[in-house]
């Protein structure tokens, strides 16, 4: 097991290249298991969960390289369409390999996710889409058991915009027989990317990128290759790196439409943004952090997975905030562990209310999940003295060695082995 140790107040400079998307990749690589043969995703993240992936698709009879970012993925001799336990309880996004087993293969056992450290997630949506494309589905001894000979094209409305669903149900519907019509899809970057990565396979899909998708069955599908677009977490996280700690730096990312709310809030927050040659560089040297509220929503709202760096960025406002999780509504598992190092927040239902505090000083802290310790690290390089952020395992999930990048940019974090837990 690993921590950082993080030497406050130091100031950032220099520039930063973005990783490919953790929750993309997560999609594209089932998404091979639709084919037969060898697929390719370059840009691929070195992070813990492409590692889960790799194993649950090997665990299937796919054979996987993965090296230089890119992932080559032959699916020629699938084997087994059952997902298990092990594989599952690492990683919810596990669950992605329902749709495309059953529409190749009319067969997939895939152990059911529970909930997560910030509470419930349901798959409900998942399996009602699966359902409604013809799908016998059972629950039994933990797992999903869905079975269909050959999936038939169905009209699906998601009342919750779903991510996940909206993924699932396109794997299954392009190999389902007829038209399928998906209403309330996710629009999420890394769905549409998804979209045009089963395009080039060969699938017919109408209103890309809208939240209203028109699938064309066809009968078979055809390996093809995909450069994996960076990461929108990242980019976001590390320019609230160079607003908290009153710095200017620089990331080399493309994709500034993915991330406009998270760029207007930091505008509203006081930082300048300059957008040019696919960089973005933020200058917060003469900052006086201003007090925003965010709400999180659906793309393009301000992600939920931007929330918990959000309310670290907040601890050192001038004023009073309130951030609102529409979409996880128990996702604060971070807040008794910004307090801990001085911040001042108090959960009320769904929001967090932050009192902007003077300064935040080091401490112990323990990491809860993925993005709660992201917003430590944030925390931990704007506060006084030592900071130690045990758990660092969740971090690792999605984050490709952030403490290179920050360290690259003149942090003073290291990662240290500890017995501690
Ligand atoms: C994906 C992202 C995750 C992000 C989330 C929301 C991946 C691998 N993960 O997760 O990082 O935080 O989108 O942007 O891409 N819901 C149901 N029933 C379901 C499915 C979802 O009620 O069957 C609800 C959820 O509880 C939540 C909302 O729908 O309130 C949105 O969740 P969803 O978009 O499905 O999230 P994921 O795909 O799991």
């Amino acid at each position: 097991m690993d921590k950082f140790i993080i030497n406050g107040k130091r100031k950032l400079s220099g520039k930063v290249k973005i990783s490919g998307a953790k929750n993309s990749c997560l999609a594209l690589m089932p998404a091979t298991l639709l084919t037969e043969g060898t697929n390719v995703i370059r840009n691929a993240p070195e992070v813990n969960d492409t590692y889960t992936m790799i194993k649950l698709l090997k665990e299937l009879g796919a054979g996987i390289t993965f090296e230089n970012f890119e992932l080559q993925i032959d699916t020629s001799k699938i084997t087994s369409q059952v997902a298990p336990y092990e594989h599952v309880k690492k990683m919810r996004a596990s669950v992605y390999v329902l749709g495309p087993l059953l529409a190749k293969y009319g067969y997939a056992k895939v152990s059911m996710p529970g909930g997560c450290a910030w509470g419930p997630r349901p798959v409900n949506l998942h399996l009602e889409a699966m359902e409604k494309l013809g799908a016998n589905i059972e629950i039994e001894g933990g797992y999903i058991i869905a079975n269909a000979p050959k999936l038939k094209g169905a009209n699906i409305n998601f009342d919750i915009s779903s991510v996940g669903a909206t993924g699932n149900a396109l794997m299954a519907a392009v190999l389902a027989k007829g038209t399928t019509k998906i209403t309330n899809a996710a629009i999420e970057p890394e769905i549409v990317h998804l979209e045009e990565y089963l395009v080039s396979m060969g699938a017919k899909i109408d209103g890309i990128g809208t939240n209203t998708l028109i699938i064309e069955g066809v009968d078979e599908l055809h390996p093809a290759e995909i450069e994996n677009i960076p990461d929108r977490i990242e980019a976001s996280t590390l320019l609230i790196a160079g607003a908290i700690t009153k710095s200017k730096i620089t990331i080399e990312y493309p994709f500034a439409n993915h991330i406009e709310a998270v760029i207007r809030k930091l505008e509203s927050s006081g930082v300048v943004i300059d957008k040019a040659n696919g960089e973005l560089t933020i200058d917060a040297r003469d900052l006086e952090i201003r007090a925003t509220d965010v709400t999180t929503s659906v793309y393009p709202g301000f992600p939920t997975d931007m929330q918990a760096q959000w309310t670290a960025y907040m601890t050192l406002a001038d004023g009073t905030s309130t951030i609102t999780d529409n979409i996880y509504l128990d996702r604060f598992k971070h807040v008794p562990e910004l307090n801990r190092l001085g911040a001042d927040i108090e959960v009320r239902n769904n929001s967090a209310i932050v009192k902007g505090v003077k300064k935040l000083t080091g401490a112990k802290v323990m990491s809860t999940d993925l993005r709660a310790s992201a917003s430590l690290v944030l925390a931990g390089l704007a506060a006084e003295g030592t900071t130690e952020i045990l758990r660092i395992y969740h971090l690792d999930r999605g984050y490709q060695r952030i403490e290179e990048k920050l360290q690259s940019l003149g942090a003073d974090i290291k990662r240290v082995p500890t017995e501690e837990y």
